[in-house]
């Protein structure tokens, strides 16, 4: 299959059935000296990692799981993880914008005609970024969020091993014990083909990549229109600025990617953590 796209393209790739972690390959690839970008993907991971030191899970074949080997230099990396959620944003999005244009122009040329079914005459699928970077989709306004990919960021070196997580097509599919997940096709209610997933992934992460080195403001902004988590309550734990446990209104994201948090005591600038959403 080729992954080279008219945006962008790959230094290197491998595939593999059943890996541990691809991050793990990443990381020997980039002690091999890989160059960027070089992909690591792989059908099934035995021993996939989540952020925080959680287990990644997720079914053969019906997901896409690999690790893409950057090396950014001197760009800022503490936005790295938010350029990721972006990238994963706008790829899946385009999955779920021609549903939206349908129940949009439903709701517009019939009003009332999709009384009672909820979906489509309130909107349609939509996505939003948990902060820092999980994907969250909804198959529509009045239904709740569930996490549909994640990412984890890990580094080797100079190099940055961004691993995605992407859950496609779980249609019919047994979840592992204890996930509780979406994929897109149940988004939508339409298959979908996770090598397009993989080929669109490819090219908006070359693109936005190369326009994040040069200037991370575009993706900052990109990042803030798709955080559900600004705006919202939010209690953050486990973060790593010594803030201890916090709850708050998440007022903003910093030019570092922190998530700032209006809280009794004053606003907080959270680097790494856990946040819930208190509600929608
Ligand atoms: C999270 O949301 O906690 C991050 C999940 C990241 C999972 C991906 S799957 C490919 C790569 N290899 C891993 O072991 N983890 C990441």
């Amino acid at each position: 299959r080729s992954l080279t796209t008219g945006s962008g393209g790959l230094a290197g790739f491998e595939w593999h059935e059943e890996v541990g972690s691809t991050n793990d390959l990443a990381a020997e690839a980039a002690r091999r000296g890989a160059s960027e970008i070089h992909l690591v993907l792989a059908d099934h991971q035995v021993r996939g990692r989540g952020r925080r030191g959680r287990e990644w899970r997720a079914p053969p074949g019906s997901s896409l799981t690999g690790t893409f080997l950057l090396r950014p230099g001197d760009a800022p990396v503490e936005t790295l993880p938010l350029l990721a959620g972006v990238v994963l944003a706008e790829v899946v999005d385009a999955y779920l914008a021609p549903a939206r244009a349908l129940a949009r122009e439903r709701t517009a040329t019939a009003p009332g005609a999709n009384e009672g079914t909820g979906q489509e005459r309130r909107g349609g699928p939509e996505l939003g970024l948990k902060w820092p970077n999980d994907l969250l989709l909804r198959p529509g306004p009045n239904h709740s969020w569930t996490k549909a990919a994640g990412v984890l960021i890990e580094r080797e070196g100079p190099a940055a091993l961004l691993g995605i997580g992407c859950n496609v097509d779980w249609r019919g599919v047994p979840r592992p014990e204890g996930v509780v997940a979406t994929s897109i096709a149940e988004t939508i209610g339409e298959p979908v083909d996770r090598w397009r997933v993989l080929a669109g992934l490819v090219g908006v992460l070359a693109r936005r990549y190369a326009t994040w080195r040069e200037d991370p403001r575009d993706t900052l902004a990109a990042y803030r229109d798709r955080c559900v988590t600004l705006g919202a309550r939010v209690r953050v734990t486990g973060n790593a600025s010594d803030l201890g446990d916090l709850e708050g209104e998440a007022t903003g994201i910093g030019d570092d990617g922190r998530l700032l948090v209006a809280t009794p005591r004053g606003e907080r600038a959270v680097a790494a953590g856990d946040v819930i959403h208190l509600h929608e």
